[in-house]
């Protein structure tokens, strides 16, 4: 068994957030404690022991309020209670206390651009006349062409065709995702107001920070004027300069009053999905009255090329080298194919994914793990017709969606739902095939990726080596990466399709046998120099 501080006390730095490495929790998916073949907080608060043993400082757990589910609780019906899928408030406070005494902090995703469709306010609106209080809490507006019957503008929405739904008295609203939910009007002061309200609520029970869904949106252009026509996008699109739906400059006044909010806690944070690529753009989002912390997306989009890697690092150090923010390396999320499957899939895509796990986690900053990363999990091409994300309608069927991402973790047994759930069924199937994957197998075999995740978390958190914020590139061979950090940890990564000699230093860990004074293809090696 690997030994582990089961019931330590978090650090007390106000910034604790800097260099933390959290966990993200999508959490239909993680654990199942009530047996309906859907994940829970009380699934969570079961495997607490597990998380505080891999080793990871923080969790962020993904929508649990309550919600018709047309985009799996990013359709928020009220942002201040439980669904009962997943618990209630007595069993979120019962988690929340019990991660803190086991050190590990708790963070939860506020969802502000948008409520679901049943939220009371939109219900509310249906029913009241254009031109009303109810309405402005949304975007309505009179369609266009003779009888109104043309959307307002030719804004797509993210999961395809177009952002505006008609109502019954011919008006129109928009969304810039599902129909099912509506954008929010934050020129509204009382939408403001709410979120404020919602962010107290769950800082008064004592979570430790947020996640910023679509934290580049919020903010429309006056007159919500049309854009140069495009592809309806998909998920998959960088939101560039142009597309008016997103990145709007009055987004940073939102920034603020968010920031205003957390300062009123002590040692609580915030990080934003900030889908913004210009690093000079995303450094906005970072000013000292901002958010802490912006994702960059750069690893979870690089290609497993020498150049696409270096590019990420460098980008996102650049784009947070004038503010005060760390950067916050992401290699998979719930949005996106896992990076085993980016990578190649199969032992290739494992043996790849050990490697970034060392890369990722050498890196300055903070960084953010998927639930099922530590597995080496892959992507899993499920059945036309399990497919639930609201992409497959959307589109026609033409995009799959992200369901393939999102299937739930195994963590023993040797068949469905390994124990996931108590129930065979679970909300998306898993495969045959994943005895070896689980958890509790992995944990057995010191050559598993868990294993290396456990000793990385470890290292990263007592070595001094890791100490320093920054990175300095080192000379390397061909096809290969190497950076130090002040602290004296040297980072080599090898994708020259052969093995190269280790540099000078001693060595720390390797994500494959170095015992011959090599470093295979496709692995990465830490040492201290
Ligand atoms: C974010 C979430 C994604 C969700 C969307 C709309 O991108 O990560 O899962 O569908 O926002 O809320």
């Amino acid at each position: 068994m690997h030994p582990h501080p089961t019931f330590s006390v978090p650090s007390t730095a106000s910034d604790w957030w800097r260099d933390a490495v959290f966990y993200q929790i999508y959490i239909r998916s993680f654990a199942d404690g009530n047996g309906d073949g859907v994940g829970d907080l009380a699934g969570i608060r079961s495997r607490l022991p597990y998380l505080a043993e891999l080793g990871v400082d923080a969790l962020w757990i993904t929508p649990f309020y309550p919600s018709p589910m047309a985009d799996h609780g990013y359709d928020v019906a009220d942002p201040r209670d439980v669904e009962p899928v997943f618990g209630d408030l007595a069993e979120f406070d019962a988690l929340l206390a019990e991660a803190h005494e086991r050190g590990l902090r708790v963070t939860v995703d506020l969802v502000p651009n948008h409520s679901s469709h049943q939220h009371a306010w939109f219900q509310e609106a249906l029913a009241a006349e254009p031109g009303s209080p109810a309405r402005a809490r949304y975007l309505f507006r009179d369609g266009r062409g003779p009888d109104g019957s043309e959307p307002p503008n030719n804004w797509p929405s993210v999961f395809g065709g177009p952002a505006w739904t008609r109502v019954s008295d011919g008006q129109w609203y928009l969304h810039i995702f599902a129909p099912e939910q509506p954008d929010l009007n934050f020129a509204d002061p009382e939408v403001v107001a709410d979120l404020e309200k919602t962010m107290r609520f769950w800082l008064d029970r004592g979570v430790d920070g947020f996640r910023i869904d679509v934290a580049h949106g919020m903010a429309k252009p006056d007159g919500l004027p049309d854009m140069v026509p495009m592809e309806d996008t998909g998920l998959l699109d960088d939101h560039g300069p142009g597309d008016l739906r997103f990145d709007q400059d009055g987004v940073h006044e939102v920034h603020r009053r968010i920031r205003a909010v957390i300062d009123e806690y002590p040692g609580r944070m915030a990080v934003g999905e900030v889908w913004v690529s210009d690093d000079k753009r995303l450094a906005r989002y970072l000013r000292e009255d901002e958010l802490q912390l912006a994702f960059n997306f750069k690893l979870l989009t690089a290609e497993w090329t020498t150049d696409d890697l270096r590019d990420a690092v460098t980008h996102s150090l650049d784009a947070v080298a004038g503010t005060s923010a760390p950067a916050c390396w992401v290699l998979s999320n719930h949005d996106r194919p896992r990076h085993v499957t980016r990578y190649g899939g199969g032992e290739l895509g494992t043996r790849r994914a050990k490697a970034a796990a060392l890369l990722q986690l050498a890196l300055p900053g903070a960084a953010y793990l998927y639930n099922g990363d530590e597995l080496g999990m892959p992507d899993v091409l499920l059945p036309d017709e399990a497919l639930q994300d609201p992409v497959w309608e959307r589109s026609g069927h033409t995009e799959r969606g992200r369901d393939a991402c999102r299937v739930p973790m195994p963590w023993s047994g040797t068949e469905a739902s390994y124990g996931f759930s108590s129930h065979r069924e679970t909300w998306l199937p898993m495969p045959d095939g994943w005895a070896p994957l689980t958890a509790e197998a992995q944990a057995a075999d010191p050559a598993s990726i868990q294993s290396l995740y456990r000793r990385a978390l470890a290292l990263r958190a007592s070595s001094p080596a890791f100490s320093g914020t920054s990175l300095a590139w080192l000379p390397a061979p061909e096809g290969c990466l190497a950076f130090r950090r002040p602290g004296g940890l040297v980072c080599l990564l090898n994708l020259s399709g052969h093995a190269v000699p280790l540099p000078e230093g001693s060595v720390l860990l390797a994500s494959a046998d170095v015992g011959d004074g090599s470093l295979p293809d496709d692995t990465a090696v830490w040492l201290q120099a």
